[in-house]
C-alpha cells in the first residue's frame, strides 16, 4: 500500500511542478509570438483550464505526503515530528507545499486573470504603446517565480527525508 501511495505522490508532484514550469517554460514563450489577441485568448483559456488540474494535483500531492510521513511513516507523535531531523524536513515541505499551492491559487492565478481581463493594457498594447502589458507581465513572472523556487526547496527536501 505505501509503494502505491508513493507511486500517486511522485506521479502527481511530477505533473503539479513539471506542468507549471512546462507551461511557464514551454508554453508561454512560444504564446509571445502570436498576435496579442491570440495571446490573450489562448493564455486565458490554458489558465482556466489547466488551473483546476493543478490545485488537484497539488493538494493531492499535499495529502498523500502527509499519509506517507504519518500512517505509512515514521511520525507517530508531535514529539517524533519536532525533534527529528525526519520530522523537521517533513514539517518543512508540508509548510512549503501548502504556502506554494496557496499563492498559486490566491497570487498567481488570481493576478494572472486580471491581468488577461485588463482592456486597457491589451488595447493600449495594440494602439503601440506594450509598455504597461510588459511591465504586467513581467511582475507576473516574477510572482510566478516564487512558486518555482517553492518547488526546488521541495525537491531538495524529498531527497532529505
Ligand atoms: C512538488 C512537490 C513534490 C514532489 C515532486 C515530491 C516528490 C517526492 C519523491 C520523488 C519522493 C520519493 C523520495 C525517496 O523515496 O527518496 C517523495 C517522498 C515523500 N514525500 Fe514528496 N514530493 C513533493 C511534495 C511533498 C510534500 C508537500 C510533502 C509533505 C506533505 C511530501 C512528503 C513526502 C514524504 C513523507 C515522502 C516519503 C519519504 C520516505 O519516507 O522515504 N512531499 N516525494
Amino acid at each position: 500500500m505505501r509503494e502505491l501511495v508513493l507511486v500517486i505522490h511522485i506521479l502527481l508532484g511530477i505533473i503539479w511542478a513539471g506542468g507549471i514550469l512546462f507551461i511557464g517554460w514551454g508554453v508561454y514563450p512560444v504564446a509571445a509570438r502570436f498576435p496579442l489577441n491570440t495571446q490573450r485568448i489562448f493564455l486565458t483559456r490554458l489558465m482556466s483550464h489547466t488551473h483546476y488540474l493543478f490545485t488537484l494535483a497539488g493538494a493531492a500531492v499535499i495529502i498523500t505526503g502527509i499519509l506517507l510521513g504519518t500512517v505509512f511513516g515514521p511520525l507517530r507523535s508531535l514529539e517524533t515530528i519536532l525533534h527529528t531531523s525526519y520530522g523537521k524536513h517533513w514539517i518543512a515541505a508540508l509548510s512549503i507545499g501548502t504556502f506554494a499551492l496557496f499563492w498559486g491559487v490566491l497570487v498567481g492565478y488570481r493576478e494572472m486573470m486580471l491581468v488577461f481581463t485588463d482592456d486597457y493594457l491589451w488595447k493600449e498594447a495594440e494602439g503601440g504603446d506594450r509598455k504597461p502589458l510588459s511591465q504586467e507581465l513581467f511582475r507576473l513572472a516574477a510572482l510566478e517565480s516564487v512558486e518555482i523556487i517553492g518547488f526546488l526547496v521541495l525537491i531538495y527536501l524529498m531527497v532529505q527525508l
